[in-house]
């Protein structure tokens, strides 16, 4: 939440900001605003500032004030949390000749806000933020570096936070920290970055230093220190990113979003290639891109090590957040009926503060696209405190919960720019098979015959997936028919209730619909006395046979003797489910059901897609949200 970008170096600064905040728009766009030095006649310094309340391009129309040669400048856009979208809390925020820009929580602000105070502070915003950039201030003045000001002002504050910090009076000099919330270095030829997040820098620089939680960073245009909050230098031990470019465009489409979707199976297969020896009909768990980590004082534990951590586990604890909790909810039952192990899925939210009973010999594996997520960070030191051999499925090489964790699996979904998760969720989920039948396997609960069954439709998988997106004009059609309903109750069972969770999600973050996902079970528990027919009951049934879908039916069937109006999402055979249905979608058969719910939910996200497109709302950064929630 909240997306920063400093630079120090000969360029112009204020472009560059502005593409990098481009970039990070994703982490909030309640307001923006840039900082930037500029020199005087008389050699002397002064900091000049845009902001404006809204997205980023209202930034725009105030260029003209800081149209000057500068090449230090900082930036921010913003995620609110402390303090109403206005002008007065966008960042960056001033304290005299100290500027600030910041991502995250000052916990403590109360405290501080009341002893600053008392001193004949005025704060000209009512954020948290404006207050460490007047610790700050007060540092300096006492005749302390900028460096050991900022690094006292840091200890003074509680919780999780990234501040980027420049002085007037050093002109080509940024100070950075951070704990908690990420921030990342880009190291160029005589020039030199900060940002939230890579995409910021990638167009200037592909060498990379993650900061740790508790460090501090000093830039110049010609080098970089790293310090402990302690005092420590630390060395700078970069990284090549490899990333493409043209992840972080449109090419062509309209949305981020819709891109994002039509790239599933593309990151299908990137994510499973390396799993699957479609030869031998095996899962691998050697392959030496999947798990990873590069934590400089960790390690990354070998695959003899995670196999044993699986195969001993005496329970697995499966702990996200939002869509990625969608996906655990699925691997749950997936781990659960395929290796026989007692399995929970829960929301990181809940697990941290319920006390959770863990033992040293548990298993824990957490979900998330970012790595930043913090409910899920903070579950993995708990989980981690005690005993437990904790894993990730991560999509963000080399964030915060990959480095907390004792080994990673990427989904290689590539960079996900809009803001509703698409293809980061069904590369979890198909990984999260994968996790199930691997664990299945070497604890002997399933044989050679069920395994080379589940590696060959997992390998079938990007293809028919491929097939289903070639739908996207049936699944337009009927979402513009629908798109103005009173309300959307999506029915599944079994591995498909997590997915009618998550089809409900889709719609509500980014067409603002009241839509609910329900187990078809309870249907007769609550919901229907919600149906009617301006209430939309999408029905996720495309099995096609089989005990659940039979109960499935027959709750459907409950919905159509009220009048309410059907969208299912059925097999091409199941003229059962058709002839009770006012529209369908097809869902193409795959060699094992349980990946069903991975085609189903490729129509719930162009449902979402195209009711937002109808109603007319922000697809790519719906209203009140940010991609990465690094704040509780
Ligand atoms: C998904 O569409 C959401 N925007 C959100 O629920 C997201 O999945 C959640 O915040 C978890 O994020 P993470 O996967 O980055 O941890």
């Amino acid at each position: 939440m909240c997306g920063i970008v400093g630079y120090v170096g000969k360029r112009p600064a204020q472009d560059l900001i502005y593409k990098g905040l481009a970039r990070l728009e994703y982490r909030g766009y309640d307001s923006a605003g840039i900082a930037a030095l500029e020199k005087l006649s008389n050699g002397s310094f002064v900091t000049r500032m845009i902001k404006a309340p809204g997205k980023l391009k209202e930034l725009r129309a105030l260029w003209g004030q800081i149209d000057f040669p500068s090449s230090h400048a900082i930036g921010h856009t913003r995620w609110a949390t402390h303090g109403e979208a206005n002008q007065a809390n966008a960042h960056p925020h001033r304290a005299g000749p100290i500027t600030i820009v910041h991502n995250g929580i000052i916990e403590n602000h109360q405290l501080i806000r009341e002893e600053l105070a008392a001193k004949g502070v005025s704060f000209s915003s009512d954020t948290d933020s404006e207050l460490f950039g007047h610790l700050v201030r007060a540092e300096r003045e006492s005749g302390k570096t900028l460096l050991e000001s900022v690094r006292l002002s840091f200890r003074r504050i509680q919780g999780a936070s990234a501040f980027v910090v420049m002085d007037e009076r050093l002109p080509g000099t940024i100070v950075v920290v951070r704990n908690g919330s990420p921030l990342v270095l880009g190291i160029g030829e005589g020039e030199n970055f900060v940002a939230s997040d890579v995409p910021a820098v990638l167009e200037s620089t592909r060498n990379i230093y993650y900061l740790e939680d508790n460090e501090l960073a000093e830039l110049t245009s010609e080098q970089v220190r790293i310090y402990s909050l302690d005092g420590h230098e630390r060395p700078l031990n970069t990284v090549e990113i490899d990333w493409a470019l043209d992840a972080i465009d449109k090419q062509g489409y309209e949305h981020y979003m819709l891109k994002e979707i039509f790239e599933q199976p593309r990151a299908l297969t990137d994510t499973l290639s390396a799993w699957l020896d479609l030869s031998q009909g095996r899962f691998r768990l050697d392959a030496a891109a999947v798990a990873r980590k590069s934590k400089s004082d960790g390690r990354t534990l070998g695959h003899q090590e995670i196999v044993r951590a699986f195969c001993e586990a005496t329970m697995v604890h499966v702990v996200a957040c939002g869509t990625a909790a969608h996906a655990g909810y699925y691997g749950q039952q997936l781990i659960e009926k395929l290796a026989r192990v007692p399995t929970r899925a829960e929301l990181a939210s809940e697990f941290r503060y319920r006390d959770p009973m863990l033992r040293p010999t548990d298993v824990g594996l957490v979900v998330s696209q970012s790595g930043e997520t913090a409910d899920t960070l903070a579950a993995v030191k708990l989980m981690k405190q005690s005993g437990m051999r904790v894993f990730a499925i991560c999509n963000v090489r080399d964030s915060s919960i990959p480095r907390e964790c004792d080994a990673v699996f990427y989904t290689n979904a590539g960079i996900e720019v809009g803001v509703a998760s698409t293809k980061a969720f069904t590369t979890q989920m198909a990984l999260l098979a994968v996790v199930a039948c691997a664990m299945a396997s070497h604890r002997g609960t399933i044989d050679a015959a069920t395994e080379k069954l589940w590696v060959e439709a997992l390998g079938h998988l990007p293809e028919v997936a491929r097939h289903s997106l070639e739908q996207s004009a049936d699944v337009e059609a009927v979402a513009k028919k629908y798109s103005k309903k009173k309300g959307y109750l999506f029915l599944g069972r079994g591995l498909f209730f997590p997915i009618a969770l998550e089809g409900a999600l889709k719609l509500k973050e980014i067409a603002y619909v009241h839509a609910e996902g329900y187990s078809a079970g309870e249907l007769k528990h609550g919901p229907i006395a919600m149906v009617e027919p301006e209430m939309l009951v999408l029905a996720l049934a495309p099995e096609g046979r089989g005990l659940l879908h039979a109960k499935t039916v027959s709750n459907i069937e409950e919905v159509r003797a009220r009048k309410g109006t059907l969208l299912s999402f059925c097999a091409a055979d199941d003229n059962q489910l058709k002839k009770i249905s006012d529209s369908w979608i097809e869902v193409p058969p795959i060699g094992v059901t349980e990946l069903l719910p991975i085609l189903t939910v490729l129509s719930l996200q162009l449902f979402a897609y195209y009711v937002a497109v109808e109603r007319g709302t922000e697809v790519d950064q719906p209203r009140n949200l940010a991609k990465s929630v690094t704040v509780e």
